[in-house]
């Protein structure tokens, strides 16, 4: 994860670098600094905690200089501390760094260069870079950018990274390899960031380095990009970002996780906009045309994911099964690239991603490729690293995520899954035009039923209040409600630190239901569907044990609702859909237990929003 930014051109680079890190530090929270270069020498500030309490640090303080980098971490190689963060400076203070990645041989690197009297003031894998391109630059007599080429070859592991020196005072090195990075193209000046939503205040023209690229930023100068590998210099491509800085605001909600749960009438519709005919039940994906007819014939189809669109990728799998009739099977994509998965070429391997940089997905789908497997995207971000290495794929076009825990993204993905699935059994004529047309038009009216399911907050403030209270709870759901359940405990760990297991519902007799007990919350996700009776029947058991329950209804069932201690009704809506309004309390009785436990929701400890290392 980690975030980094930089800038070289005319203006301060400080304020440039200080909003960027803003930007960006939903990618890591645990400490933020930055370094400034002129011929005066390079300035580096850095903080343990948040980019706020960088800028008390820097009060007062020499923040001038035209060029910069800067830097948000997420720790993966030493403690959260002042003087684990970056940027890391080498032994004579000439070079200095961020690193968003992993160097994976840095203890070889730290030794030899203990070897050769460099002293080291961090715990970090990075240090060692700095230190190495020093090391480099002064026995080999190359230029600074030279230098960072040759070490880079010397570098293990993934990164992106950007470097400054006073030896060149007048250039920025970037290189990435694993881990992304944009550079925005401005007046004479350019703009580094991990993504493009930090440097699209200033420009809309940007450069996603690829796989194994360098460039050297020089104001005034044309980009060149070269590969770390080589030296052939060559224009890159120049890609126009939309964007839309308003939405990455919060808007008058106190918190972008309430915003965002708030905004999903408009991001499930967005996700549909011009996707699907309700008067055929026609579905038209353009990023899948060359693809769909093969598709529809796949053996399997395989989707790997993690976290919040793992469990989007389960309820897909039901989805398609059923209604579809193709065999499907859901990974973890941090266990399938290790677990030596069978991969035939005629297997078709779904990322699902939201921020389209997750390390495992990505090298999930590497693994598959390399496989001869049909690879393709479900992604939100939009010329993301695994946008980028599919074959095709679908935008779920959710905008902006911000907030760490997912909750349009979840949403947005179970959209588009579900057309996927229209589509398919379109195709394979497992579903009658009627009942395409009829499935059609229950998705086309989810965005309104959201709003329903969202005015019931006040209920769901109610229960957060019980639930904060208690040090565990229990989800449980079957058939398309299970993944509903996982995602609810989920979100409720996440941002509350409050233990929670998602079950399916029928498993708890082998096993859980040992840790129930008078007064255990448990959340059933109960709404008309072909297992209601099933989970009708554990709420039941549930209640037998003196657990206290509440039960996500279909509006009118008061039959279910008067065995629970408690209840929240979601509109009627066919079985196809149900998981797009079940899941709303969820995600708002997960955020007001977090907001009533005073917790920092956006940014819940120990986490980041793109888990870009594995
Ligand atoms: O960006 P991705 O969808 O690939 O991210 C996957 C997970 O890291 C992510 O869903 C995570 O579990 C969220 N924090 C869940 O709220």
């Amino acid at each position: 994860m980690c975030g980094i930014v930089g800038y070289i051109g005319k203006k301060e680079a400080y304020p440039i670098l200080m909003g960027g890190l803003s930007r960006l530090e939903y990618r890591g929270y645990d400490s933020a600094g930055v370094s400034l270069c002129d011929d005066k020498g390079i300035r580096t500030y850095k903080r343990q905690g948040k980019v706020a309490d960088l800028a008390l640090f820097t009060t007062g303080k020499d923040v001038s200089g035209a060029v910069g980098i800067g830097h948000t971490r997420w720790a993966t190689h030493g403690e959260p501390s002042d003087r684990n963060s970056h940027p890391h400076v080498s032994q004579d203070g000439s070079v200095a760094i961020v690193h968003n990645g992993i160097i994976e041989n840095y203890r070889q690197l730290r030794a030899e260069l203990e070897r050769n009297g460099y002293r080291f003031g961090s715990d970090t894998d990075t240090e060692s870079v700095a230190h190495l391109i020093e090391h480099i630059g002064k026995k080999t007599g190359v230029t600074f950018p030279e230098a960072v080429r040759l070490a880079l070859r010397e570098v293990v592991g993934a990164y992106a990274i950007a470097a400054i020196s006073t030896n060149d005072p007048d250039i920025v090195v970037v290189a990435r390899k694993g881990s992304p990075l944009v550079v925005g193209i401005g007046d004479g000046e350019f703009f580094i960031a991990s993504d493009a939503t930090a440097v699209a205040e200033y420009t809309r023209k940007v450069v996603y380095l690829d796989e194994g690229e360098m460039a050297v930023l020089k104001r005034g100068e044309d980009l060149l990009v070269s590969a770390i590998d080589g030296r052939e210099e060559r224009n890159p491509v120049i890609t126009e970002i939309e964007a839309e800085l308003e939405s990455i605001g919060k808007e008058g909600f106190e918190h972008f996780m309430e915003k965002e749960i708030f905004e999903q009438p408009k991001t499930i519709l967005d996700s549909m906009r011009g996707r699907l005919d309700p008067e055929t039940g026609e579905v038209r994906l353009g990023g899948l045309r060359d693809h769909i007819d093969r598709l529809a014939e796949a053996d399997r189809i395989i989707f790997v994911a993690c976290g919040t669109s793992f469990y989007a990728a389960i309820l897909g799998e039901y989805l398609i099964e059923r209604y579809a009739g193709i065999p499907v099977e859901v990974e973890y994509a941090s266990e399938f690239r290790y677990r030596h998965p069978l991969i035939r070429k005629h297997d078709f391997v779904f990322a699902v991603s939201q921020s389209g940089e997750t390390a495992d997905t990505l090298a999930a789908i590497r693994l598959a490729k390399e496989s001869g497997a049909t690879v393709l995207g479900i992604c939100n971000v939009v010329g993301s690293s695994i946008a980028r290495e599919t074959v095709a794929g679908i935008y779920t076009h959710a905008g902006p995520e911000i907030g760490v825990a997912s909750t349009k993204a979840f949403t947005a993905q179970v959209t588009v899954l579900s057309l996927i699935t229209l589509a398919l059994a379109k195709r394979r004529k497992t579903l009658s035009d009627t009942e395409l047309i009829r499935l059609a038009k229950e998705l086309l009216a989810i965005p309104e039923k959201v709003k329903t399911a969202l005015a019931k907050r006040e209920e769901c403030k109610e229960i957060a209040k019980e639930i904060a209270k208690s040090g565990d709870a229990f989800y449980l759901g079957r058939g398309v409600c299970y993944p509903v359940a996982l995602e609810g405990a989920l979100k409720l760990k996440e941002i509350t630190y409050i233990h929670a297991e998602g079950y399916p519902a029928g498993e708890m007799k082998h096993g859980p239901i040992a840790l129930i007990e008078d007064g255990t919350p448990v959340i059933a996700v109960a709404p008309e569907s072909e297992t209601h009776d099933k989970i009708v029947g554990s709420i039941q058991e549930m209640k037998a044990r003196r657990a206290n329950v509440t039960a996500v209804v279909t509006e009118g069932d008061t039959a279910t609702a008067a065995l629970a201690d408690r209840s929240i009704s979601i509109p009627v809506a066919d079985e196809f859909v149900v998981a797009l309004l079940a899941v709303i309390p969820l995600q708002l009785i997960a955020y007001h237990t977090a907001v009533t436990l005073g917790r920092d929701v956006d940014r819940p400890r120990n986490l980041a929003k793109s888990v870009t290392v594995e």
